[in-house]
């Protein structure tokens, strides 16, 4: 069924995009042999910001190139994406080996960041705008990413993922599967969590990227009670209190999301009902990446926070920041166009079909 959906995914964006993925084979150093992949659009804003979108388990760069909308931000915006591919059977991340949960330890991490400076030697890119995501197995990646390499990544979006150090192998298994983990029975306090982030860059003291976790709470692969450890993780890091956020916005960026704000740098965002496949929000992520306008993480702590210059939303300003259109229109390709207390447009502009993700969200696609 997702290979159906994202083979349609993939017919209605073909055409549309100014530019094509291409495979980068000499980054650099690569001892797991990770696949490296580009979207350069034909039009690359100066000193371009640098998104890596990482895949979830079974899936490839292709597919993730196809079966989200970064591209075609890219297009618009001038920024590069890079997508990294999973070297590994199954394709999955390795986020369970020493050595990936080491900087410069010689794992899949390591490649994405040899990756990354390649960008930036190559592209000119802007090594204070660079930003990483991912879904699933590429949440768990780029937890990962966010607590290896610190130093690289200036804010992190997280769909459906654990935290860092979490589907660690005892026995020092690569790419191993952690049952403990994925049924949400790994707790720690955020003190605990902040010291496993730590000790996978001892030694540094920089700034970690800001960062937001978003979770379904009817995911039955990684279970719901990931998202409150991944949130005390960064908590950790960031000295805030994950008992007790600042904000709580209800409908918040989406129909049925709630978004708890625990500081400037890090946000929890919970689905109701919403499974394992979290939609990934670009529109939202090039806000929080500082991309766009309406809300870079990082931004009220201090100027050059998320990579923007705007401000976190304040509670009046809070309902959705999707609001639905007129009813009687039709919505955009991307769009919501359904789900559970939805009241917006249900039709879609041709040649688009409204899709159900899950009981809360249809999508134009
Ligand atoms: C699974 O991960 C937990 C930490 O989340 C760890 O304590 C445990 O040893 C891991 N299990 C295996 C079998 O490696």
């Amino acid at each position: 069924m997702l290979s159906v959906l994202l083979a349609l995914l993939h017919a209605g964006l073909a055409f549309a995009l100014t530019s094509s993925l291409q495979q980068v084979t000499n980054f650099g150093s690569n001892p797991t042999n990770v696949g490296m992949y580009v979207y350069k659009p034909t039009t690359v804003a100066s000193k371009p910001a640098v998104i890596v979108a990482i895949h979830y388990c079974t899936g490839t760069a292709q597919a993730y190139f196809s079966g989200t909308q970064y591209a075609q931000y890219a297009d618009t915006y001038g920024f590069i994406v890079i997508y990294p591919s999973s070297p590994w059977s199954g394709t999955c991340w390795d986020v369970s080996s020493k050595a990936t949960l080491t900087h410069n330890g010689g794992g899949d991490s390591n490649a994405i960041a040899n990756m990354v400076a390649y960008a930036i030697n190559t592209y000119g890119a802007d090594s204070s705008r660079i930003f990483v995501t991912g879904s699933s197995s590429g949440a768990m990646m780029t937890n990962v990413m966010a607590a290896t390499y610190p130093n690289l990544f200036k804010a992190a979006t997280v769909y459906s993922g654990v935290a860092a150090g979490c589907f660690v192998s005892s026995s020092g298994g690569v790419d191993a599967w952690n049952s403990t983990c994925a049924q949400g029975q790994s707790t720690a306090t955020s003190a605990q969590w902040a010291s496993v982030v730590r000790n996978m860059y001892p030694g540094y003291t920089g700034s970690y990227p800001a960062i937001q976790e978003y979770h379904g709470t009817a995911d039955t692969t990684l279970l719901p009670p990931n998202l409150a450890e991944e949130v005390k993780e960064w908590a950790g890091i960031f000295g805030y209190n994950a008992a007790a956020p600042t904000q709580v916005l209800q409908n918040n960026p989406a129909n049925s999301y709630t978004k708890s704000i625990y500081g400037p740098n890090l946000q929890g965002i919970s689905g109701a009902g919403v499974g394992h496949t979290v939609p990934v929000m670009v529109p939202e992520d090039l806000k929080w990446f500082g991309i766009t306008p309406g809300g870079a993480g990082g931004s009220s702590s201090s100027a050059s926070g998320g990579g923007g210059t705007t401000t976190v939303k304040s509670t009046t300003a809070a309902s959705s920041t999707t609001p639905a259109p007129p009813t009687g229109s039709q919505a955009a390709h991307w769009d919501q166009c359904g789900g559970q207390g939805w009241t917006g447009a249900t039709s879609c502009v041709a040649p688009y079909t409204c899709t159900s993700l899950n009981p809360y969200y249809s999508q134009c696609l």
